[in-house]
């Protein structure tokens, strides 16, 4: 039958007048984004175009397919049928879902619907196309969905008459919701409407709901509702599995009865091996919408990854935005560290130091709290949370901040990684009120005038080329410390080959092995190669004296694993900071009277955002940076670039070599003084942000779904409905908030008798 159905349906175009340029209606209002009924045009047919975009639709970001937010079948199919109908067409004969159509995280989409004049037959072709906005108004249509539609038999649907036949059995959707994330189908609050499933011989029912928060006014059925109703096809085992999740591919007999239903309760009956036909009605069986035959078949997953895999390499930076100041809140819980401005500022291992027994103490006494030890099990630190207040941790535009405090910051990120919820960064003046801060729910904040400000990983602009070879590092000695280790050797050869440098100074505790001096030699520099520990200020003293310089580039490094912050010991801190931080702190303070053209530190992203067990890089990082903010306040060349080999950490995949040569060339001239160079998975990002775990500093870069109530219905447990849990029947009604209200309280016993009697048709 599915064949059949695959068979019957050809994508017609609209008849040519559809497409006439003036000739459609005027464009749906950015207000109404979703279609309108009108008068067909004149000539027959009607065009009409809209915007589409997460900004006005918030809850389509919930709709995740393999990483991507892909507007819904059901979408496209309720943009049809409103088209169909302002044509004078209430039936959808065909409908033929030919791609994937992904909304952007950013900006919006232009949609157009356009259906065709009648034939002899009584028939309009339809097309549902779209472009990005601002492509221009002629940039090309690509086009989704074709179909064709026709003025219906004046049948009224039947509904359903009863509810699942005698030995349909429960299934629990919330489970089901499980397997379809692990297939890379990760349904959003807005989508997890599927309250409960029957499956029965060749058939399933189920009941589904729109979350509060959802309107349903505008829409034929609400694409979350209908979307939740076929997720009871794999719920309930309708169709083979094979190890896909299953998605619209073509429709015949869409027919919607009553607008704007908030609930409903739904059969699907196999009517071929990838095909099932579907009947809604709503509480008082009068039915909603019918679908003759819904083909689905399996992911096009190779399809869908080709296109997200397209998201190359760019630089990123920390951008402070703006806090709406919040609503009234308490932060009586949080106990608040402040860092002592007497202490020595710059010294990035006292500020490492500090923060990693701060924060261990913190999270001792909140394990003993815990277990309820020493009288705290109550609203004692276990509950609470530290604020770690510094005064120049971190530095907005103009600013210069201190890299002592710097390291409590990438220190305390790190932890946060760690320990969600518990710590607090707050950057202020000593005399700024933290309230407001605390309330913010905020993880990480900077306090200035009283405004509150938040970090944010924003793409950097895009800077003018770098030439091929050029003065960038000067004319005369380029310092290269760590030239005998990965990321130095790659340098090295990078400097030489790309920017002209003639005259390089390489630097290691154990020298430089003679295959790196020999390869650059080759090159036609003038190679010297030095032992010397750059931790240790008499020797970076005694390496550089009598050897002006022109550009430095720190590229040593501990090999220091990570280790999570609350068993980090003081000892493996101060190794990780040595060679890094600390040596980048001398060579700052030891060529001052030199004349620098470029001092290219490496520092980690780990410094900005933190993770798990990153507590040494993360410190040393953020101090790294700080340092090259502090030289540009200075007038000084600085630039710290935060790459780290692996390069793939929270949303992000790894970097090749010879990407992060050229972003390190494009930070050379940015106007920012620390560049994270990333290679984002929006797919990764945007599950986070789903699942509503994505750490705020990503909060720039992938639009975080606007909260919906995650319990939709009273009863129905916030983590998704369970099927020993079915929904009051008065749910179905309609008016969500009468019949809640009226609604019994959920009953938990769970007996299949029950749960088949409280299907109230039967
Ligand atoms: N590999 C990359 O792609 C990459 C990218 C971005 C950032 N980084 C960062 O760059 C640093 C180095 O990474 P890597 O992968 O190149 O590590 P690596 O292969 O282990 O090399 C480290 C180099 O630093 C030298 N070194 C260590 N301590 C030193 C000291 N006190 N004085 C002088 N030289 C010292 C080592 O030589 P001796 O042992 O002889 O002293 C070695 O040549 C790390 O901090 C890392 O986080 C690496």
């Amino acid at each position: 039958m599915s064949e059949n159905v695959m068979a019957a349906i050809r994508p017609d175009e609209p008849s040519p007048g559809a497409d006439r340029p003036g000739g459609g209606a005027p464009p749906w209002s950015a207000a109404r984004p979703w279609p309108r009924t009108s008068r067909p045009r004149r000539w027959g047919g009607v065009v009409r175009t809209a915007r589409l975009s997460l900004a006005e639709q918030p809850w389509l970001a919930d709709h995740l397919v393999l990483g991507a937010v892909l507007l819904p079948a059901t979408a496209l199919l309720d943009l049809a049928a409103v088209g169909a109908r302002e044509a004078g067409c209430d039936r959808l004969d065909a409908v033929v879902f030919e791609r994937p159509l992904p909304v952007p995280e950013w900006g919006a989409l232009q949609l157009r619907v356009a259906v065709g004049a009648e034939n002899a037959e009584g028939r309009r072709a339809f097309t549902v196309s779209a472009r990005g906005e601002g492509t221009g108004p002629d940039a090309p249509w690509t086009r989704h969905v074709a179909g064709r539609a026709s003025r219906g038999r004046d049948v009224r649907g039947a509904g359903l008459g009863g509810g699942p036949p005698p030995g349909a059995m429960p299934v629990d959707p919330g489970a089901h919701r499980v397997r379809l994330a692990a297939l890379g189908l990760v349904l959003g609050p807005a989508f997890r409407g599927l309250r409960a499933v029957w499956a029965a011989e060749g058939e399933v029912w189920a009941e589904v709901s729109l979350p509060d928060g959802i309107e349903a006014q505008g829409f034929g059925v609400h694409p979350a509702l209908l979307d939740a109703a076929l997720h009871a096809v794999g719920a309930g085992g309708l169709l083979a599995d094979e190890g896909r999740a299953r998605v619209p591919c073509a429709a015949s007999g869409v027919r919607v009865w009553r607008p704007g239903a908030r609930a409903l309760r739904v059969r699907l009956a196999r009517v071929g091996a990838d095909a099932v036909s579907l009947v809604a009605v709503d509480g008082a069986d009068r039915t909603v919408v019918e679908v003759g035959a819904l083909v689905l078949r399996p992911l096009p997953a190779a399809a869908l990854a080709a296109d997200r895999a397209a998201s190359g390499p760019a630089p990123h930076r920390v951008d402070w935005q703006a806090l709406p100041p919040p609503g009234p809140g308490t932060c009586g819980r949080d106990a608040v560290a402040r860092w002592d401005a007497r202490r020595r500022e710059g010294d990035a291992l006292a500020g490492a130091l500090w923060a990693l027994g701060l924060v261990r103490a913190w999270l001792a006494d909140g394990e003993r709290g815990g277990r309820g030890e020493g009288g705290r099990a109550e609203g004692g630190r276990a509950e609470g949370r530290l604020a770690v207040v510094t005064h120049g941790g971190v530095a907005l535009p103009g600013e210069s901040p201190d890299p002592a405090q710097a390291a409590v910051w990438g220190l305390v990120r790190a932890a946060q990684s760690e320990h969600p919820g518990r710590l607090v960064l707050v950057d202020a003046d000593p005399d700024e009120d933290l309230g407001a801060a605390l309330a913010s729910g905020e993880p990480q904040l900077a306090v200035r005038g009283g405004r509150l400000l938040v970090p944010r990983l924003v793409r950097a602009e895009r800077v003018v080329e770098v030439p091929r070879a050029g003065p960038v590092f000067g004319r005369g000695t380029v310092l290269v410390t760590g030239a005998g280790g990965a990321l130095g050797r790659l340098v090295a050869r990078h400097l030489v080959a790309a920017h002209g440098v003639t005259d390089l100074l390489l630097a290691g505790r154990r020298g430089v092995p003679r295959d790196v001096v020999a390869a650059l030699a080759a090159r036609g520099a003038t190679v010297r190669a030095a032992t010397c520990d750059v931790g240790e200020r008499a020797a970076l003293r005694a390496l550089l004296a009598d050897r002006p310089l022109t550009g430095v580039v720190h590229c040593a490094g501990a090999p220091e694993g990570g280790g999570a912050v609350a068993s980090l010991a003081p000892e493996r801190l101060a190794r990780a900071l040595r060679p890094t931080a600390l040596a980048a702190a001398r060579l700052h303070e030891l060529t001052r009277g030199m004349d620098l053209s470029a001092f290219v530190l490496f520092s980690s992203p780990a410094g900005i955002l933190g993770g798990p067990g990153a507590g040494p890089h993360a410190a040393a990082g953020a101090a790294i940076d700080a340092l090259a903010e502090r030289r540009r306040a200075l007038g000084l060349p600085a630039v710290s670039i935060a790459w780290w080999p692996p390069g793939a950490g929270e949303g992000s995949l790894p970097l090749a070599g010879h990407e992060g040569l050229a972003l390190l060339d494009a930070a050379l001239t940015a106007p920012d003084a620390v560049t994270v160079p990333l290679r984002l998975d929006p797919g990764a990002l945007r599950s986070r942000a789903v699942e509503g775990a994505l750490p705020a500093l990503f909060h720039g870069l992938v639009r975080v779904p606007t909260a919906v109530s995650p319990r939709p219905v009273q009863g129905v447990p916030t983590d998704g409905p369970r099927a020993q849990d079915p929904l009051p029947s008065a749910a179905c009604d309609g008016g969500a908030g009468r019949d809640q209200a009226a609604a019994p309280p959920p009953r938990r016993d769970g007996a299949r008798a029950e749960r088949l009697r409280r299907w109230p048709l039967r």
